[in-house]
């Protein structure tokens, strides 16, 4: 996480083995870089061993806002993509404590997954509240640029669609520009974005921020 957002460490909560095979993967960078082949490919059938629509989660945090989308939808699976290990392991027992059937956590650096992602397999995407760029150095630490589009327009299936949410205005617009530029998508709303943002559920991020009264933003990109 970006320097200057860290805003409390989060308790490392362990699982019992049982409840971390059924809820947690972790897949080492090293391994990723090196053996891709040994990964299996982020489907459900892959992931799940079933073939309901699956939806991703981005930097996923301490998993409140996927594991309410899991809880919502049964008919659908949930995967929740974290790289922070303990905010990993916060998802898997939320996940876990939930008793969630359709709710995995797959602690990894979104970056080093390019492998093992799937062609027009995922319904929907969200990455909500990204850690923006304060400084230079913070550049490589960005999941949202042309690569990530590139790795959206080929996971998502037709008509699937990528949710994106950000507190951060200028850094918003930034993403919003980058998608606008892109003829693979289109916006699912008529307005060029959505100001506020309201789901069942709000992320740890989103309650951060919002109690320091800064109004989420959003897009969603369809794509064609
Ligand atoms: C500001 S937090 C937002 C978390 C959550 N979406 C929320 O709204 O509470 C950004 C999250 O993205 C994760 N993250 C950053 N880079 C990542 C990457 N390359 N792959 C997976 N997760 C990443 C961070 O560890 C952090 O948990």
């Amino acid at each position: 996480m970006a320097r200057g957002r860290y805003l409390g460490r989060i308790p490392l909560r362990s699982l019992p083995p049982e409840q971390a095979e059924r809820y947690l993967l972790q897949w080492h960078p090293r391994r990723l870089a090196l053996e891709p082949g040994s990964f299996p490919l982020l489907t459900s059938q892959a992931i799940f061993g079933n073939e309901l629509p699956l939806e991703v989660e981005i930097g996923a945090g301490t998993g409140e806002f996927a594991a309410s989308l899991a809880a919502a939808d049964p008919a659908a699976n949930v995967l929740a993509i974290e790289l922070s290990n303990r905010s990993a392991h916060w998802a898997a027992w939320l996940a876990a404590e939930s008793g969630l059937p359709n709710l995995k956590v797959l602690r990894a650096d979104f970056k080093l997954l390019g492998p093992m992602l799937p062609t027009a397999a995922w319904r929907r995407a969200y990455l909500h509240f990204p850690d923006p760029q304060h400084k230079p150095a913070d550049a490589k630490r960005i999941i949202f640029n042309q690569a990530f589009l590139d790795a959206m327009a080929g996971s998502l299936q037709p008509g699937g669609e990528l949710s994106v949410v950000s507190d951060a205005p200028g850094f918003f617009m930034q993403m919003l520009e980058l998608a606008e530029g892109d003829g693979r998508f289109a916006k699912a709303h008529p307005e060029r974005y959505l100001e506020g943002y309201e789901p069942e559920v709000k992320s740890r991020f989103q309650q951060i921020w919002e109690r320091k009264q800064r109004t989420p933003r959003q897009f969603v990109l369809k794509r064609i």
